[in-house]
């Protein structure tokens, strides 16, 4: 049954020097089909430039599709056929002082870093062009990431006089070690698709015009798994990057627990009773 597009939460509110601002027009889209959500950033003018607005709509939808019972797995892509993202919206950052910069940092940033890793469910970056700066960082945020053959990526930040600050440096060389993201992070270079397949930046690169259709089909293979088993097996995999491998295997054996809560084991094994 197809959805959409459902609404999650009207409005956003932006750190503006203090002031609150508050739109209602979504910069994102959603749907929910088959027990997978497709979360598209609406802004290809901009080259879907991730803008205070549509950060604080991912943080919202990360929440709200966390809970929503008919979702299993998020599937996020960028409208058109140029960009996945090109990263933060300059304009918006050139208009702003120093002051709200560092404001929206202090009080915003630790909302946004970890707001799409931090998902219990498993989420799928569809990448359907550029990827840069933000836009990978956000990227590295999903547990998959497929790329059509027209994408590109970099992490241009240090050239901007700044570095990756949304989790680049932390989340890219975990996946594919220090010295590779050293060098993307240290020239801020260009890459194309299959180098960042062949770098593990992307699992794997399809022709454009069938990204949508592997992403669903990979989508839709994970939903179909037990809830219960998907999510803690997430937990524990993600535990594995953050603690030795005595503390990643207690907090494996921690993550099993609740499965035996779940009567999914027990309906799938029904058919193995009786035989030797
Ligand atoms: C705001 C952006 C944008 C961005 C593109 N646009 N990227 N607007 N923020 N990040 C806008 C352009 O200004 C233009 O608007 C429209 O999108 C189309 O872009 P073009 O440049 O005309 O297209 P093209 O020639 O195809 O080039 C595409 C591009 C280029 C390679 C993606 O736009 C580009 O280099 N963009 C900047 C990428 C970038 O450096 N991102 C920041 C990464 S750093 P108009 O109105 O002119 O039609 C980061 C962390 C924060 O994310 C860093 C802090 C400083």
């Amino acid at each position: 049954m197809l959805r959409q597009p459902k609404q999650y939460g009207m409005g956003y509110t932006a750190l503006n020097g203090g002031r609150m601002a508050a739109s209602t027009t979504d910069v994102k889209r959603v749907t929910v089909d088959d027990g997978v959500a497709l979360v598209t950033l609406t802004r290809p003018h901009v080259m879907n430039a991730l803008n205070l607005q549509l950060r604080a709509e991912i943080i919202e939808f990360a929440r709200d599709l966390d809970a929503d019972p008919s979702v299993s797995v998020v599937v996020i892509t960028g409208e058109g056929d140029k960009a996945f993202s090109a990263g933060a919206d300059l304009k918006e950052r050139g208009r702003r002082t120093t002051a709200e910069l560092y404001d929206e940092r202090r009080f915003f940033r630790s909302r946004w870093v970890s707001a799409v890793a931090s998902m219990a469910k498993p989420t799928i970056a569809a990448i359907n062009g550029y990827c840069l700066g933000g836009g990978l960082e956000l990227a590295l945020q999903c547990d998959l990431r497929l790329a059509s053959e027209n994408a590109t990526f970099a992490l241009p930040e240090v050239g901007l006089g700044f570095l990756p600050g949304a989790g680049g440096t932390q989340r890219l060389p975990r996946e594919i070690g220090l010295q590779k993201a050293k060098e993307l992070i240290l020239t801020g270079r260009r890459f194309d698709a299959h180098e960042a397949e062949r770098l593990g930046i992307v699992l794997r690169v399809v022709p454009r015009e069938e990204l949508m259709t592997a992403a669903m089909a990979l989508a839709r293979s994970i939903a179909r798994q037990p809830r219960m088993s998907l999510i803690q097996a997430k937990l524990a995999l993600n535990a594995s990057q953050e603690t030795m491998l005595s503390g990643g295997l207690q907090a494996e054996n921690e993550a099993w627990l609740p499965c035996l809560l779940s009567d999914a084991w027990q309906g799938k094994l029904k058919r193995f009773e009786g035989s030797s």
